[in-house]
């Protein structure tokens, strides 16, 4: 999505801008921008594809400026283009730059046109700077501009404004999309996600929904929502900054899904086992999980898988119901009440704008309360929610969701331990469980063991355009995820289904063309799952088994079997997502995809 980057210091900008869009570029987009302010004149770049090519152009004609915002822009109104980039100016005066979908922009162009101002983009976002312009052109203060201009804007935003009368400000406000403000020694910075001001500072300041900034060298000042000067508390992070860097291996992707033998632990260990320390999800949480009857998990993509998951664990295991539903969906439909029904929340950005809206949305009284599974501390669903579990997964980088999925699922597996004890968790699920946290990483090792039989397999996949997997149980989300990430960077497309399913409609889809990929453990639906093998095989469709040696799986023609570690049925969905993780990789690489870029897609998906 959009990425927003703002400094405005006593030393030169540009190079602090580029480095901040680079650190964003990971978040997906398809063109960029940069204004600066010199010697009372604006300076304007903007351009279609890579930051590199806009850091070509700075580099070309290099700026001392002080003052500067920066953009990199996820098309939604407007075709990408270099005229559609943002800033976006007004009167040769007045910058501005936006995260967030304006909603009434429809109407405010109409009206800016009828005062004869002339538009040079498509998007939503270039009403802002005309209407700046003509507040400020009223002979208001910045500041006071856009606190006037924001008034009039429906829908979601975090922006950035410079202009020339005010060469060493910048006015920032946000709602609905995340902004922080940096904080630096004589120098103040803004952006949309910290990680672009990581070589600047650790120290920031994370707006709330209403919130303005005013930033010069010397000093910041933040107002909040009712136009009363607000403190916000700074934050200190501590992460370290070489997680953002790809070290000795190719792609982001491979790296984070080598990570989580690692991430996997520290989640367990973040827990606090073998007794659940229920103070990590906030003061209250023992009092609310007393009281909890029902969950209910919103989410979105991989998020969503999790939940899946989750609901087939809770439901077996501690026979609570547990309902399941993408955000786009619940925040948008009316709703019956569950009485005693926990609001679950999981997303690895914590920004997810359909998560974070379905938070929002819900009721008062509807939940008992609130939690959020997210992996990014300070983010807006963690901030929102009454409890929060923390992954330990470290930035996530790579669009493709990996190492945040698997940590999620643990965090599941730890609630799930908490309802245990009051809920009458067999004695003996309990002690499994626990064995099977601990041996997690080895098990996850093995799989990353099978890296070169993936790799292998990995090109028979080069001329498919479409893949079906199976999975049942359990494993029918595990399908799921593992068909999502193959879509998502190697762009054939594949579909998930329950392998019951395949004889009601899917089966048509099998021929020789058709790979096949079954999640097949050595569960009670085994043999069923091999029935519904036999009948993919004898209408001549090529068959990849996930399968431990005991399932008895052999590989002959057209059938190829991936041997996957022995491990503990009730982590095994996570090991068994390890492999898939790496067959898509393999096979974006045979495609020659963007891996850890794909196209069209965005990180944080911070827009409906
Ligand atoms: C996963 O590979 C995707 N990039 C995507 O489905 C993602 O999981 C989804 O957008 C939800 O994001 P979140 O976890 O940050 O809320």
């Amino acid at each position: 999505m959009c990425g927003i980057v703002g400094a405005t210091a006593q030393r030169p900008v540009s190079e602090i801008l580029l480095s901040g869009l680079h650190s964003l570029e990971y978040r997906g987009y398809d063109s960029a921008g940069i204004a600066l302010l010199d010697d009372g004149q604006l300076y304007l770049s903007k351009h279609q594809g890579k930051v590199a090519n806009l850091e070509d152009a700075i580099n070309a004609n290099p700026s001392n400026s002080h003052v500067g915002i920066a953009h990199t822009r996820w098309a939604t109104h407007g075709v990408p283009s270099a005229d559609n980039a943002h800033p976006h100016v007004s009167h040769n005066r007045v910058a501005i730059v936006h995260n967030g979908i304006i909603e009434n922009h429809d109407a405010l162009r109409k009206e800016l046109q009828a005062q004869g101002i002339e538009f040079s983009s498509q998007t939503d976002s270039e009403v802002i700077a005309h209407l700046l312009y003509l507040e400020l052109h009223k002979g208001e203060d910045l500041d006071q501009a856009l606190e006037h201009v924001v008034e009039r804007l429906e829908g979601a935003y975090a922006i950035a404004a410079i202009d020339i009368a005010h060469p060493e400000r910048i006015a920032a406000a946000r709602h609905g999309s995340p902004l922080v403000l940096g904080i630096g020694f004589g120098e103040y910075f803004v952006a949309s996600d910290p990680l672009a001001l990581r070589q600047v500072t650790n120290r920031f300041i994370y707006l709330e929904e209403g919130d303005r900034v005013s930033l010069t060298p010397k000093h910041y000042h933040v107002w909040a929502r009712d136009g009363l000067t607000v403190e916000r508390p700074i934050v200190e992070l501590k992460d370290k900054l070489d997680q953002a860097s790809k070290g000795e291996f190719d792609h982001f992707m491979l790296k984070e899904i080598y990570e989580q033998p690692r991430v996997l632990a520290e989640t367990v260990s973040y827990a606090g086992l073998p007794t659940v320390d229920e103070t990590i999800f906030g003061d209250n949480a023992s009092a609310v999980f007393d009281q909890v009857e029902a969950i209910q998990i919103v989410a979105c993509g991989t998020s969503y898988h999790a939940g899946m998951v989750a609901k087939y664990w809770f439901e077996q295991h501690l026979g609570m119901p547990c309902y399941v539903e993408v955000a786009s969906e619940f925040r948008y439909r009316a709703r019956a009440k569950r009485p005693n029904t926990l609001l679950l929340t999981i997303s690895q950005s914590g920004e997810t704008a359909d998560s974070l809206a379905a938070l929002r949305d819900a009721a008062p009284g509807e939940f008992l309360a609130s939690l959020v599974i997210a992996n990014v501390d300070n983010s807006a669903l963690v901030r929102e929610s009454d409890l929060v579990f923390l992954t330990q997964a470290g930035p996530e980088i790579g669009v493709a969701s990996t190492k945040a999925f698997t940590t999620q699922l643990v965090g599941l597996l730890v609630l799930l331990l908490a309802f245990g004890r009051r809920k009458g968790l067999d004695a003996e699920v309990q002690k499994q469980l626990l064995l099977a946290l601990r041996s997690l990483p080895d098990n996850v090792e093995a799989v990353l063991a099978q890296r070169a039989r993936i790799e292998a397999v990995s090109e028979r996949f080069i001329q498919k355009h479409h893949a079906l997997f199976l999975g049942r149980g359990v494993y029918y989300p595990i399908a799921l995820e593992g068909s999502l990430k193959l879509k998502e960077i190697s762009y054939i497309h594949a579909e998930a289904y329950p392998a019951g399913e395949l004889k009601h409609g899917p089966l048509a889809l099998v021929d020789e063309d058709m790979p096949v990929i079954a999640v097949a453990p050595n569960d009670e639906l085994l043999e069923k799952l091999r029935s519904n093998l036999e009948e993919v095989r004898s209408r001549g469709g090529e068959l990849y088994v996930f399968a431990p040696e005991e399932a008895g799986f052999e590989s002959s023609d057209r059938v190829h079997v991936i041997n996957m570690p022995h491990c503990d049925a009730i982590t095994s969905p996570i090991t068994y997502t390890v492999a898939l993780q790496l067959l898509s990789y393999y096979v974006a690489i045979q495609k020659g995809t963007d891996v850890d870029k794909p196209r069209n897609l965005a990180k944080s998906v911070t827009v409906e």
